[in-house]
């Protein structure tokens, strides 16, 4: 639906700088100790559901030397990415337009793809079950995955409200058990759960695995 935040790349950026600063924290603290842990010179990391750019941004400037690629489903975000990389004079960022459940080892790269993120990805793509699998296939042997995301148990009614409220805002289900799912795939190396806010049984989690 139209009216929705993230079909609003500007809308979306100033809420994740004004309203959810303390996501932001977490990206540039935790998330970067993880993907510190993982990535190396000439990598091929994919940024899956990259938005509006800002882990293209971050992991662009921290690894010159690796070849970042962005993808995502929608044209606006991406076109708005592109213009805020090529602002911040990132030469090694390249952003595709795909549904991450359709594509295929050959659409991205012929080189070996060694990393793959999915930040706050997860809660939103539709058939996010069948975006692990595509994950799973396309990485190389020895290719770690990372996942940073949110999960709220709605057990609780501030649960229940706080999950309603991300799934009308942000067209987020952060009841989804992607842990679960993510476990069942990969050899799990690392996981990070964070109780972000107690009262609603927010927490984040990074989840770093290897195929
Ligand atoms: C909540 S945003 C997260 C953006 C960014 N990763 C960040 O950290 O701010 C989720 C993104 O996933 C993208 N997305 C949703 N479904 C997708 C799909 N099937 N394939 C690729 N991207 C998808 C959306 O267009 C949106 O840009």
């Amino acid at each position: 639906m139209k009216w929705k935040i993230y079909n609003h790349p500007g809308f979306y950026d100033r809420y994740m700088k004004r309203m959810a600063g303390w996501i932001e924290v977490y990206r540039e603290r935790e998330l970067v100790r993880v993907l510190d842990q993982c990535i190396n010179d000439n990598n091929i990391v994919l940024d899956i559901g990259c938005g509006t750019g800002a882990n293209c941004i971050l992991l662009g400037k921290r690894y010159q030397n690796a070849r970042i690629v962005g993808i995502d489903i929608n044209p606006d975000f991406l076109g708005y990415a592109e213009r805020k990389i090529s602002d911040a004079g990132i030469k090694n960022v390249k952003l595709i337009r795909q549904d991450i459940t359709g594509c295929t080892r050959e659409s991205i790269s012929k080189d070996r793809i060694d990393i793959a993120i999915c930040i706050l990805g997860l809660s939103v793509i539709t058939d996010w079950e069948k975006a692990i699998e595509r994950i799973f296939a396309i990485l190389d042997p020895g290719g770690n995955f990372i996942v940073f995301d949110l999960y709220i148990d709605t057990q609780t009614f501030m649960g229940k409200l706080s999950n309603f409220l991300t799934g009308l805002f942000f067209g987020a289900h952060h009841d989804r058990m992607i842990l679960n799912r993510l476990r069942s795939s990969f050899i799990e190396t690392d996981t990070i759960k964070i109780d972000v806010k107690p009262e609603s049984g927010t927490a984040l989690f990074i989840f770093r695995g290897r195929k």
